[in-house]
């Protein structure tokens, strides 16, 4: 689906590479996690992914074709992304024109327009809040109707930039659900962004980055194996991780195998 070669970005000439020849592919349908701690280019790759940061060095494909000046906008037409701060993401007067908006430029009908909008509330939990001003929203609620929005569109591909750092754990989960289910149903190409160990548990591959680099990939339980290079890259083991290291010689378990385990 997305395949990058050789890509390196630097946002000034005289600083370290941000992005530091990254060369990687994304596979169609696939979830992938891009890990690693504040700073590590997460944010910076996923902007040069969407057209926000130009000027890069290395080339980007999109199903194969090279992206140019002359086919960006048309390859990136089905990618959606959900930034970090819900907060610039807003276009809307009210939660649903918002939802709406980018249904509305896809000159969409307006019965379908209209249906996609409840669906894709309903799937967040935001419903109720429908003709509620997003301003006015918590960071919380905003970062769901921001995923809303994007969801509405069914993207191709759907990237999720640290996009529920602002949610309490179980509304995290509500959204690592949906994601699940939309990736089941429609196979879409997930990107999803953290640095949060726990929340790589349905991926289909792990990517972690360090300092503009990817130092790693792999399946779960490769991430699994490679805990020296997990912690060398600044991230927090997530408890099954470490009892797994201490008791059963590291290998790969979920929350509910680990506690029959034990
Ligand atoms: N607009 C910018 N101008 C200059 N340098 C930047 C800019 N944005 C990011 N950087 C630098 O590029 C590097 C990578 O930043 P990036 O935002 O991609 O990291 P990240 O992995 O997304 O981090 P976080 O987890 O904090 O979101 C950092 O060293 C950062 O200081
Ligand atoms: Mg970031």
């Amino acid at each position: 689906m997305i395949e990058l070669n050789n890509l390196t970005f630097k946002y000034r000439e005289d600083e370290a590479y941000a992005l530091d020849h990254i060369s990687i592919s994304f596979k169609k349908g696939d979830w992938t996690s891009i890990i690693g701690h504040n700073g590590s280019g997460k944010s910076t790759l996923v902007k040069i992914i969407m057209g926000i940061n130009e000027s890069y060095d290395g080339d980007i494909f999109v199903d194969g074709e090279k992206l140019t000046e002359d086919n960006k906008h048309q390859l990136r037409k089905h990618f959606a992304i959900v930034f970090q701060n819900p907060d610039n993401q807003f276009v809307g007067a009210t939660v649903e024109d918002d939802v709406a908006f980018g249904l509305e430029n896809l000159g969409m009908p307006r019965d379908e327009m209209i249906e996609r909008t409840n669906y894709a509330l309903g799937l967040v939990g935001m419903s109720d809040f429908k003709n509620h001003e997003p301003h006015r929203l918590s960071g919380g609620q905003k970062q769901r109707v921001a995923i809303a929005s994007a969801i509405a569109l069914q993207p191709e591909v759907l990237i999720l930039d640290e996009s529920t750092s602002m949610l309490d754990p179980e509304g995290r989960q509500d959204v690592l659900n949906i994601l699940k289910k939309l990736h089941g149903q429609l196979d879409t190409t997930i990107l999803y962004i953290t640095h949060d160990l726990t929340e790589i548990s349905s991926s289909d591959k792990v990517v972690v980055m360090n300092k503009g680099a990817i130092v790693l990939e792999g399946d779960i339980e490769e991430i699994y194996k490679n805990k020296t290079l997990l912690r060398q890259s600044n991230l927090k083991l997530p408890y099954t991780m470490v009892i797994s290291e201490a008791l059963l010689n590291g290998e790969y378990v979920t929350h509910e195998e680990l506690v029959d385990k034990l």
